[in-house]
């Protein structure tokens, strides 16, 4: 157990995140920072009143603390509409932005489309967390995933191991539940690999995933491989699309918390997160998908997979485009 987890952004994903750590007892308190409602100076004073009062995070800390009586959990939960309530936190997770939302006309934007608005809000975030935590560990979620932890690590500059996103345990289960439910197995006998951005060019690793330790094309031809992967490429846009009102959020909240478990017990698991890669298959410089040693001191290795001439290909050309999402990010950084 934690001293504190400092949780940014009160949204669905925060929610999910508070009311799991809560409920599986992995800090003794929990703060949850999130702005939200803003004050809109057009509106007449009155109403202006009424929002100040307003706070998404403490109402939702204050409704989920009320549930802790009947789960018996003595925790504190704390939220803030300013970043105080992250003072002193061991770990953060970042959801702070807006997350992909469908169009009246069904389209969505790409996780990258979100850079813009989403950028500006990181810069706060930083801020937040030097001035309140500034030795925690941070795991992002907020999107575009990748560009989103290199703008933090531009801004924090904190050692490589403290800093690092998630997207390769989701991405990965996604795959992993296609499989399975192709194959007709449990999904604990599926161990699958998602390596580079977290973008619609992401990388399913065939050559690595198995069912029960047996090469999966043993069970699936070849096409529907095919079709599950890209799938898998697209899968966060298929729930925007179904959900019409924002993003998947309990398994991205889930997939967070399975790397904060493998920091707060020192597990040493092996996942797929995104951490920043010092030359390991080929790149330098930039945050992407692999798998990776995660325990109390985050990520402790980087580990390299063999991939196919095909897989490679891929990967570069995934990795290429996180690099152009990163290069406008410190365009833009330098601006605001
Ligand atoms: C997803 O893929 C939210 O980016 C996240 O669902």
């Amino acid at each position: 157990m934690l001293k504190k987890i400092g949780l940014i952004g009160g949204g669905y994903i925060g929610g999910v995140l508070t009311q799991e750590i809560a409920q599986r007892g992995l800090a003794r308190e929990i703060g949850l920072v999130d702005p939200a409602p803003m004050v809109n100076p057009n509106d007449p004073p009155e109403r202006q009143e009424v929002v100040k009062k307003q706070s998404v995070s403490i109402g939702k800390a204050l409704g989920i603390a009320e549930g802790l009586p009947t789960i018996g959990r003595d925790i504190k939960i704390v939220g803030s509409k300013d970043y105080s309530s992250l003072k002193g936190a061991e770990l953060v997770i970042n959801t702070a932005g807006v997350p992909r939302k469908a169009r009246p006309d069904g389209t969505f934007p790409s996780r990258e489309e979100l850079l813009t608005i989403n950028l500006k809000v990181t810069s706060q975030v930083a801020e937040g967390i030097k001035a309140n935590c500034p030795d925690a560990i941070v795991i992002n979620i907020a999107n575009p995933l990748d560009a989103i932890v290199f703008a933090l690590y531009k801004k924090l500059l904190p050692p490589k191991n403290k800093l690092f996103g998630m997207a390769g345990v989701l991405d990965s289960g996604r795959y992993c539940y296609f499989v399975a439910e192709a194959a007709g197995v449990s999904v604990e006998n599926v161990n699958a690999l998602v390596l580079g951005g977290h973008g619609d060019d992401m990388v399913p690793v065939r050559s690595s995933c198995q069912i029960a330790g047996i090469p999966v094309e043993k069970f699936l031809p070849a096409e529907t491989l095919a079709k599950i992967e890209a799938r898998t490429r697209k899968a966060g846009g298929e729930v925007v699309g179904l959900l019409g009102f924002g993003s998947a959020f309990v398994s991205p909240a889930w997939a967070a918390l399975e790397m904060a478990e493998a920091i707060i017990f020192d597990k040493k698991k092996i996942i797929p997160v995104c951490a920043l890669l010092e030359g390991e298959y080929g790149f330098k410089g930039l945050f992407v998908g692999v798998p990776a040693i995660v325990g109390r001191n985050g990520v402790e290795k980087v580990i390299e997979v063999d991939l196919t001439a095909d897989e490679k290909a891929a990967l570069a050309k995934s990795v290429a485009g996180v690099k152009k999402t990163c290069d406008e990010a410190e365009a833009m950084l330098a601006k605001i």
